[in-house]
């Protein structure tokens, strides 16, 4: 696949902005003998902070499964995974939990909505479950720049899959 999300070398006179994450000879394999599916073959990639990145290839070239390994959500059979220049690849099970609750947001493929609780609730679960203070005035400003103030007691099967999508999204 292809992976392009470095940039050009800055100019002298520009301070150099270390990328926010870095893949560095990621390989992942899926299932072992005749099905054995190599998703990831040596992947090298750099993620410039404060810019939007665009991921592109066919079904099945391993955009989810890289995903999956930046975000610490799965972990790479070859390779490392640099957040802010931390190995994570290395890290235990607890601390990637607490990486991923502080720093990492994530909008699934398929939205990972738990079914029981309300729109308002899958939005706060992640502070819900760090026992952080909500920010009720950054809560309602971005409820209502996606849209999503008369949703919020809805759960997500009475959800469209663009409201899905934008609570998904607002969870971090
Ligand atoms: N859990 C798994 N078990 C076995 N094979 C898997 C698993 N997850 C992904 N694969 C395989 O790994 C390859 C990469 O899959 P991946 O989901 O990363 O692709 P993708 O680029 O995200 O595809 P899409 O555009 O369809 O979402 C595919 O061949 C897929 O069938
Ligand atoms: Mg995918």
């Amino acid at each position: 696949m292809v992976t392009e999300a470095t940039e050009e070398a800055s100019p002298q006179s520009e301070p150099i902005i270390l990328p926010i994450a870095r893949g560095v000879g990621l390989h992942k394999y899926y299932g072992t003998g005749e099905t054995r599916v190599v998703a990831l073959d040596g992947i090298d990639v750099a993620f410039a902070r404060g810019r939007l990145t665009a991921i592109m290839g066919p079904s099945g070239s391993g955009k989810s499964t890289l995903m999956h390994c930046m975000a610490g959500l799965d972990r790479p059979d070859e390779g490392t995974v640099y957040i802010e220049d931390q190995p994570i690849s290395t890290f235990s099970q607890a601390a990637l939990t607490k990486l991923r609750r502080t720093q990492i947001g994530f909008v699934f493929q398929s939205f990972n909505l738990i079914p029981t609780l309300t729109a308002e609730e899958n939005i706060l679960l992640p502070l819900t479950l760090a026992r952080a203070d909500v920010d009720r005035d950054w809560f309602d400003l971005i409820v209502d720049v996606v849209g999503l103030r008369d949703r919020l007691t809805h759960r997500p099967d009475e959800l469209s899959g663009g409201s899905s999508s934008a609570s998904r999204a607002l969870v971090h």
